[in-house]
């Protein structure tokens, strides 16, 4: 039981962005180097969510198609990427989104609230700590097929790609690893959701609103 619960933190860990922070390498240097900008870094600063986005035209059901993520944990518990469905609840001001998908096969329900935000196509997650905020961008939707989205806390970037059904045409999956390359998220860490045998209804129900 105790390793259900370590994994169900892991995985909720990387999926709900709540990465325990990185240890920082405590090295002495007499007189640091301006540090110079990455590209990554770059693409980090200048993100914003794609343009004229509506956020009440995503309303509805999603499947979670990939994945562009460096979680180390996901990846060292034998983390499995379980077909995923998500439902978008939307009102004035949240987003209360319902995440369906199989853990030590019974099939769970995760909901969380992202909040509005000023920003057409941004939404915000807070978290239990500061550091533990999320901004949400949807990058660039047709509401009808396809939706990119960035979730950014403390500087790190996952990048998620929503189907309306299981596929997507094949030039946006490119997009989505063009721009996951730019987050320095190569194909090494970009992950596909199997699109069958998604969980019909909720067992248990992991209610974070
Ligand atoms: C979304 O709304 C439907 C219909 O009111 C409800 O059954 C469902 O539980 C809601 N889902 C979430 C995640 O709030």
């Amino acid at each position: 039981m105790i390793r259900f619960w370590l994994y169900l933190f892991f995985v909720l860990a990387c999926l709900s962005f709540w990465e325990p922070v990185e240890t920082r390498r405590a090295r002495y240097k007499p007189e640091p180097p301006k540090p110079k900008k990455t590209e990554t870094q770059k693409a980090i600063d200048t993100l914003a969510p794609g343009q004229n986005i509506n956020i009440d035209q995503m309303s509805g059901k999603w499947h979670l198609l990939t994945v562009a993520s460096r979680c180390k944990n996901l990846l060292e518990s034998g983390f499995k990427t379980e077909s995923t469905s998500l439902t978008w609840n939307i009102t004035a001001d949240t987003v209360t989104v319902g995440t369906v998908r199989k853990l030590n096969f019974v099939c769970w329900e995760i909901k969380q609230n992202y909040m509005k935000t000023k920003t057409p196509g941004q939404l915000f997650l807070k978290g239990k700590r500061p550091s533990d905020n999320v901004d949400i961008m949807v990058l660039e939707t047709d509401y009808s097929t396809y939706a990119m989205l960035v979730f950014k806390r403390a500087e790190k970037i996952t990048m998620k790609l929503y189907g309306r059904s299981g596929e997507v045409p094949d030039n946006i999956v490119d997009k989505f690893e063009d721009r996951a390359k730019t987050f320095n998220l190569g194909l090494d860490v970009v992950f596909q959701f199997p699109d069958y045998g998604f969980c019909e209804s909720a067992e248990k129900v992991l209610d974070l609103t």
